[in-house]
């Protein structure tokens, strides 16, 4: 008898949600708005109604370059404009708090960036202010939607590899952290900033482990780049699961790889992650199925993480606030990625296992 998990389908494809005649409004218009959000949102047809940054000429760029009808003078103005039914922060983490407030006290959803907060009792004082207003909150962890990790998510969720039993993310490239001087001079960086993506995925895939064990290292010679940026970071889940995040920055010569693995006590998924292999252009991710006495499986992608995942955070907040359900990535979920990301630099520092419930209860 054939097995009918054979020949399935993933779906990794972003869905057709509702609310997607909802109105936008762009707070930041640094780098992320420029190649990720706004190329998702014209290629879908979403609506930006206005856009700010504090630097005037940058917004204004923005709006000339993608034809957005307003050029807001302040965050004010802009969370207050009839038609912004959601406003997207793409602002640094510490000033996210206060766009926030802003938005929640005029009504708005919003779509927030990652990192959701530099300190959990922020990121937990966010939460509740978006639900004391009754708006949804999403946080942009779009990686959820990258094609192979959606793929894999789905392929795991419909028994393809039997019961899961460890995720492997190893990353090895060189980058260019100079070229954001906020990034380069933050203590924190690379769990922080990147691997936080990594972390995040492997909860979708694998759901929230007990705890989280983490080391970090640097390069010898990173100049004025401040944090950690190299990482091995390991989460152990109360069933014997494990899953294995390895992060290196400063691959300054050998060759590039980004590579994620999924394995099961009846097979195993294999994939690269397409973007890392020349961030940000990158290239679509590859995913093969590998199961006992089988052909292995390859499947195709004709997407790119970005700017085709940044799609996903964003319509499905849409879908959420037409249907009334929490957004996948809601702040509320995100606290336990935001809980694996401290509970990480506290494992490092303290040399040792970190309770993922000790962070989560500590605010
Ligand atoms: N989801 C992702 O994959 C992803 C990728 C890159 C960056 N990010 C996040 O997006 C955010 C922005 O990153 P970036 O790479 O675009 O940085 P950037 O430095 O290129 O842009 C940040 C922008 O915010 C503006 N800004 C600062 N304070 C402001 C304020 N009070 N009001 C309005 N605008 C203000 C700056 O002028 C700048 O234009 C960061 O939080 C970063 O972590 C997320």
């Amino acid at each position: 008898m054939t097995d009918p998990r054979r020949d399935i389908e993933p779906a990794w494809r972003i869905p057709d949600g509702r609310g997607r005649e909802l109105g936008i409004g762009i707070v930041g218009c640094g780098g992320i708005v420029r190649y990720g959000h706004l190329p998702a949102y014209r290629q879908a047809g979403l609506t930006v109604r206005a856009v700010f940054d504090v630097d005037h000429e940058r917004a204004q760029a923005v709006a000339d370059e993608f034809g957005v009808p307003v050029v807001a003078s302040s965050a004010e103005e802009l969370v207050a404009m009839p038609g912004v039914d959601i406003v997207d922060i793409a602002v640094p983490p510490w000033v996210q708090p206060e766009i926030v407030s802003l938005a929640a006290s005029a009504g708005r959803h919003m779509l927030c960036q990652k990192p959701f907060a530099l300190e959990f009792e922020t990121a937990r004082r966010m939460v509740e202010a978006a639900e004391a207003a009754g708006v949804q909150l999403a946080v942009n962890q779009q990686m959820r939607w990258d094609a192979g990790i959606a793929a894999s998510r789905d392929l795991v969720a419909r028994d393809a590899i039997g019961r899961p039993t460890e995720g492997q993310i190893q990353v090895s490239v060189a980058t260019g952290w100079h070229l954001w001087p906020w990034l380069a001079a933050a203590p924190r960086l690379e769990i922080m900033y990147h691997s936080i993506h990594y972390l995040d995925a492997m909860r979708s895939v694998l759901g929230d482990p007990e705890w989280v064990t983490s080391v970090h290292g640097r390069y010898p010679d990173q100049g004025p780049v401040q944090g950690e940026t190299r990482t091995c970071t390991v989460l152990d889940y109360a069933d014997g699961r494990q899953a294995l995040v390895v992060v290196n920055h400063y691959n300054q010569h050998g060759p590039a790889f980004a590579e994620f693995r999924f394995l099961g006590t009846q097979g195993a998924l294999g994939g690269t992650l397409g973007l890392m292999y020349d961030y940000p252009d990158g290239r679509p991710d590859t995913l093969t199925l590998y199961r006992a006495d089988e052909e292995p499986r390859s499947f195709d992608f004709d997407t790119r993480w970005i700017p085709d995942a940044f799609l996903g955070p964003m319509t499905d907040l849409m879908d959420a606030v037409a249907t009334g359900r929490t957004p996948v990535t809601s702040g509320r979920d995100n606290l336990g990625t935001l809980a694996l990301v401290l509970g990480a630099y506290r494992s490092a520092a303290e040399r040792r296992s970190i309770r993922v419930e000790d962070i989560l209860l500590s605010a």
